[in-house]
């Protein structure tokens, strides 16, 4: 890579994380939103899914919260309802646009119960070409779930190697990698397992982006926050959340990275805010990167819910989801929900 290409990437890496602002993850694939779509039995087709997205990116004044939004492949492939590309509506409103570019999970063979995500092959050629549509980044996703003897070290390696590789091909290729180990939150592990998972996980990632020479100034790292299972009976306080969350981060991710932006991982969308607030208010200015939001649930449900498939339903949804967006950015300074503004 040459200096002009890294500091390229490196200006969109801190771009992304621009202050007050976040990252609006809006890449599911389309069986995953039409699953959502089902919900609220909004027909699944391919236009449905247009018209959804266009509502999100059209929000007025979105801008303002969100740096980033990261588009499926069918989104960049889509036209808008007014014949606009989506890359040129966000980067009109001053949003970076990015792209899932991992295939999904797999069983991993050998490994009941683990997956590994799939999508190198061909990957280099990809990127390229999204490179070439306007596309300024990129994100992978691997997951890791909690259980009796598992994550185990071959499952944590296989898909951090992945990760790696992956990373090393965007940064080429001119894209900022997002790279994304998801520890997930199904289950009943406690508090003190999701930790020791999370640490296990992002050591290994950190080892593995260092041994395919990856430059950490030049990616953002999208983990899950440190937080008991789903089904866990002891549910602890946002302060517990956010202090096992940070001392874990602080103890695995190198000073060099640019920033941190969370997934929410099927989170209370209310908790998840409060929960990020609260590293913000408490830690702030005292970490070695920023640390924001990339949220796909926590921001979207209510503006999906709101809208049903209903065209009439547009702005109610759009004015949500410019709430919720605007919820984050307190979070992101610390100031969610001690502003008397912060209402819809
Ligand atoms: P959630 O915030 O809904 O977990 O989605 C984030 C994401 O990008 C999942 O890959």
């Amino acid at each position: 890579m040459n200096n002009t290409m890294e500091s390229i990437l490196i200006n969109t890496a801190h771009a992304l994380m621009a202050d007050g602002k976040g990252l609006l993850a809006m890449d599911e694939s389309p069986p995953t939103c039409n699953k959502r779509f089902a919900i609220y039995d909004i027909p699944q087709t391919p236009e449905n899914r247009r018209d959804y997205r266009e509502l999100l990116v059209t929000a007025p004044g979105l801008g303002e919260y969100v740096s980033g939004a990261i588009l499926y492949e069918e989104t960049v492939r889509q036209l808008t309802s007014k014949g606009e590309q989506f890359v040129d509506v966000l980067e009109k409103a001053g949003i970076i646009p990015g792209i899932k570019v991992d295939t999904g999970t797999v069983d991993l063979v050998n490994f009941p119960g683990e997956k590994i995500t799939e999508g190198l092959d061909g990957l280099r050629a990809r990127l390229i070409d999204f490179a070439s549509s306007g596309l300024r980044f990129a994100k992978w996703r691997g997951v890791f779930s909690i259980g009796e003897g598992i994550p185990t070290d071959e499952c944590i390696e296989a898909n951090t190697q992945s990760l790696a590789r992956y990373a090393s091909l965007c940064q080429q290729a001119g894209l900022v990698p997002i790279v994304e180990p998801e520890v997930l939150m199904e289950g009943h592990y406690s508090l003190d397992e999701c930790f020791e998972v999370t640490e296990r996980v992002l050591k290994s990632l950190f080892y593995q982006l260092y041994k395919q020479r990856v430059l950490l100034e030049a990616l953002i790292l999208k983990p899950n926050m440190v937080l008991p299972g789903l089904d866990c009976k002891d549910q602890k306080s946002v302060e517990k959340t956010a202090d096992a969350t940070i001392k874990c981060l602080l103890r695995c991710v190198p000073a060099a990275v640019p920033g941190v932006a969370f997934l929410s991982g099927g989170q209370n969308g209310e908790l998840a805010s409060e929960r990020l607030n609260q590293m913000n208010f408490k830690y702030g200015s005292k970490l070695p990167w920023p640390v924001t939001f990339s949220f796909s649930r926590a921001i979207q449900l209510p503006a999906l819910e709101c809208w049903k498939g209903e065209a009439e339903n547009t702005v109610a949804a759009q004015t949500i989801l410019l709430y919720k967006a605007k919820c984050n950015s307190l979070a992101r300074k610390g100031q969610y929900a001690m502003d008397p503004q912060n209402i819809v």
